[in-house]
Order: C-alpha cells, then structure tokens, then sequence
C-alpha cells in the first residue's frame, strides 16, 4: 500500500473514495480552509445523520453519489464527543473506513485529516495512518480466492491545514515504518508452526545483517552446548527442530544515549512437552514465538526510526515437543547463569529459555533490559485478552512504559512482583523448581525470571493473552496483533508527537 499526502485541496479532490470524520453532534472536521466544502459535507453529514448515522466512536456510514462534488464515495467515520476524542478512536475509525473501501473493492482511498483538540497534526496524522495499515492488515498468504485479496493500493491524506503537509509527511513516515513493524511481526506469528522455526527466525535476523548500524550473530545449537545454555537446549530437546540463540545490535551512529537490551521468548511451537497441552489448549501454540517476533519486527523499524540508544535484542528460540529425547518432569537442567531448576512442568518452557536469554543480557550491561513473552495462561485470568501484564524490578522504567502506552492505545497494567510467592520454587533436588502452585501464575513466572536479571534495570511483560486474538477487533485483525512493537518502537525512539 502506497501513503501520499495531497497536495490539492479538498474542494479539488475529485477521489473516488472519502473518508470524512464526524464529531457527534457538532459535524464532520474537514475543512481545509474551505467555506463551499464545509457547507457541501455538513450537508451530507445531515444527509447520513437522516439515515441513522449518530458519529459516535466507531461508527461508519458510506454515501454513494455517482458524480459527486467532491468524492463518489464518502465514508463518514464517527469519532464520538470532540472532549474525549482520544489518538485510539482514530486509528479505530480509519481502520474502519479502509476495511470498508477495501470491502468496496476500492483502490484508492483518500483521508481527510481531522483537526483534535490538544493533538498536533503530526499525531493525528500518524494515528490515522497507523490505523488503516493495522487495520487493513490480513494474513492472505494462503488465501485464494480473489474476493479476500482485494487491497487498496493508494492511500492519500488530505491535510486539515494545507500549512501542515510538511508535519504530516513526516508523520506518515513514521507511522509507515510503525505500522510495517507490526505487520512483519504479525505475519511471522501467523505462519504456521512448520514454517516459523528457530531456523527461520534465525534467517529473519539475518537478513537484517547488511543494514547500516545492525551487526547479527546466530548462536547455534553447538554454541549453547559450548555456552552451558541449558535452558534452551532442555527445551528443545524433544523436538527434530536444532534451537538458537539469536543476538542482534543496532548501534546509532553517535555515543548511544543509553543502551537497551530486548530479549523475547522464541518458541516457535509449544505442545506443552510430556506435560502435553490439551486440544484446545494447543491450537494456537504458533503464537508462543510473538515475543520474538515482537523484537524481529521491532529490529526490522530501527533503522528507518533511528532511535539515539543502542538496542541489543535477545531471542532464545526452541520448539517444545514431546518425543523419547523429550526433557522429563524431574529432569535437572543446568542453567547459563550456573544455576540449577528441577523441572516439575514441561509446559513452564518459557521461563527457561527466557532464563538463559536475560543472564546473557545482564552480562552485557545495558542500562535497562524489556523481555516480552507469551508466557502465563494465568494473564488471561487476571486481565483479560485486551490487556497486557507488566512486571518488573525499575518503577522508574515501568512508570516509562506505562506512560507510552497511553499514546499508543496497546493497554498494559502492573502486577506486584511479590516475592512471598518463591517459596512455592523450593526443589528437593536443585536449586528451585521451574513451576509454583496454582494461583498468581503470571507473578510466579515473573518471579522466576527475576533470578536472572541480576542488578539490571528490568520490565518484563506478559503478552499472552493479548497477542492473539480470534476474531478482528478495532485496528487488529483475526491472529497475530503485534502488540507491544510500537509501545516499545516510540519508547526507544520518541517522534517529535509523542
Ligand atoms: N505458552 C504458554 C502460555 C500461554 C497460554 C500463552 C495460553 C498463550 C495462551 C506457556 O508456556 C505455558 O504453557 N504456561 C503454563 C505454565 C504453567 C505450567 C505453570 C500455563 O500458563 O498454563
Ligand atoms: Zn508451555
Ligand atoms: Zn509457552
């Protein structure tokens, strides 16, 4: 899909498609300094208001009128009350209206840009944009009939303002490369489990290896026996697929302002291991590697975002498989941190791969360390599959992440990092067990990665209720959401908007 922003004015427009945000009650924003468009849409706004349209958050009402003034097609999308518009509502309703346009098997759809309190144009343009990459987004791959595949090829931004074109050019930029991050992140997630391997990870990160400022080293399953990772290697013990430890630096060409290491959990299928998943609990197991894929489509933005840090990203990456090599309840694994875990639970594969990925991060020294993961059931219990779970040992660095979230519209909420629970580790054998009791599942697994941080500044979030989701909702297809890439991608390098 090709972004523009237009150079004409509203009035000149002439596009076979429209998008016009509406306000409730107060009418649609659009103007661009033009009385004579203003007064035409207000009169069609009234029109689609005779026939239901209310302008609240979400809703949509397309306008047909063949040889129309200003566009055969409008799409008045409802942004709700002008007091509580937030940057959320309008990338829900430009997804909306570039569904619908792509459902009218449109080609080309034109945005008129909205002007919103206390938001600059940079931001409401980027919004926008965001809104209808993510939300045109499907995975089409193996899809054939042609109907699914219609796609606009255009889109064009009509600025509020002719005097802002230079901001929003800069804005769509930005979204653009935002918004890609997120789909190469979805697409990866989506691919099913016999595709997406430690391997193909590997080649994904490798294939970012030319880029200026990136350098990518694949440890191989030999280095992690070399390196004592036993964590990976007793994951992936019971399956055909060899694991890998992949490490990946953007430096920016001067002093880094401080240096970040991401690590994410890489399992590429997780069938729970001799602790076999149940049906149900195995069908959407693909999507156990979007912590990974997070920091591939994270990794994938940097260049073109050029954020001032130094980014390391981490990804220990298995397949948990059950299998006569299998790891076993009761196996002893030998951590690279030189510690001992007594594995009571196969399916607590997570945590151990993620162990060895965050002492090879703290090894490093960044100024602070993100790990992102599918990696408790027990998120879902405590927060539902629309937001994501955030602990950690930096209030400072989590209060940051919490802040970002606000204008990025990915929810995230902070669980105690209560430490009472670790006696629930107490091995017999080793030095803990992998696995607590039931109850406060997210906050024991987070408890267990904590012995692996070190002194490190540390945010972990649990992303594995929100990172897959049935059906589409908003701006998020059916699959992979991608979420936490651009919560994180604005984090390491703030636009001039946020
Ligand atoms: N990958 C799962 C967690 C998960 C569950 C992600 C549902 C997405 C949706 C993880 O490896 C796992 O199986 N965790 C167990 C831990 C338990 C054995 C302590 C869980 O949550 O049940
Ligand atoms: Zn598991
Ligand atoms: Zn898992």
């Amino acid at each position: 899909m090709k972004c523009t922003v237009s150079r004409s004015a509203l009035g000149a427009l002439r596009a076979p498609a429209l998008t016009v945000f509406v306000y409730e009650k107060s009418g649609p924003t659009a103007q661009n300094g033009q009385k004579s468009v203003a007064t035409a849409l207000r009169g069609l706004s009234e029109t689609a208001a005779a026939d239901g349209f209310r302008a609240r958050a979400g809703d949509l009402f397309t306008l047909h009128q063949r040889g129309g003034k200003i566009a055969d097609r409008i799409l008045f999308a409802g942004l709700g009350s002008p007091k509580s518009v937030k940057l959320d509502d309008l990338r829900v309703a430009a997804a909306k209206a570039a569904r619908q346009a792509e459902k009218l098997q449109q080609k080309h759809l034109a945005l008129a840009l909205p002007a919103v309190e206390g938001e600059s144009a940079a931001a409401v343009a980027q919004a926008v944009t965001e809104g209808v990459i993510l939300g045109t987004y499907r995975f089409r791959r193996y899809k054939t009939s042609a109907e699914e595949r219609a796609r606009l090829a255009t889109v064009e931004l009509v600025p509020a303002d002719p005097a802002d074109g230079r901001a929003v050019r800069g804005a769509l930029s930005r979204a653009q490369a935002l918004g890609e991050a997120v789909c190469f992140a979805r697409d990866l997630v989506n691919e099913p489990a016999e595709h997406t391997t430690p391997t193909r990870l590997a080649e994904q990160a490798k294939s970012f290896a030319g880029r200026d400022g990136y350098t990518v080293t694949i440890h191989d399953k030999e280095d992690l026996e070399r390196l004592g990772m036993g964590g990976i290697l007793g994951v992936s013990r019971g399956s055909d697929q060899p694991p890998v430890f992949i490490e990946m630096r953007y430096t920016p060409p001067e002093k880094p302002s401080k240096t970040v290491a991401l690590v994410g959990k890489g399992v590429t299928f997780d069938s729970g291991g001799l602790n076999l998943k149940n049906a149900d609990g195995m069908l959407t197991m693909k999507d156990d590697m979007s912590g990974a894929a997070n920091i591939l489509g994270i990794f994938h933005a940097l260049g073109k975002l050029k954020p001032t840090c130094a980014v390391i990203g981490l990804i220990p990456s298995a397949e948990n498989m059950p299998s006569g090599k299998a790891y076993r309840p009761g196996d002893v694994l030998h951590m690279y941190s030189g510690s001992t875990v007594e594995v009571n639970n196969t399916d607590a594969e997570g945590r151990l791969l993620l162990a060895d990925g965050l002492w090879y991060g703290h090894e490093q020294h960044p100024d602070e360390m993100i790990d992102m993961a599918t990696l408790t059931g027990a998120a879902r219990q405590a927060l539902g599959d629309e937001i994501s779970a955030v602990l950690g040992t930096d209030q400072a660095l989590i209060d940051r992440l919490l802040a970002q979230t606000r204008r990025s519209g990915e929810s995230l909420w902070q669980l105690p990092l209560e430490e009472r629970y670790w006696d629930d580790f107490k091995s017999g054998v080793a030095d803990m067990l992998n696995t607590g009791k039931a109850g406060g599942g997210t906050i024991k697994a987070a408890l267990f990665l904590k012995r692996y941080v070190g002194d490190t500044p540390w945010a972990h979030l649990d992303i594995a209720s929100t990172a897959f989701r049935e059906k589409a909702k908003g701006y998020q297809a059916g699959g992979a959401t991608g979420v936490m890439v651009r919560t994180i991608l604005e984090y390491l390098a703030p636009g001039v908007s946020s």
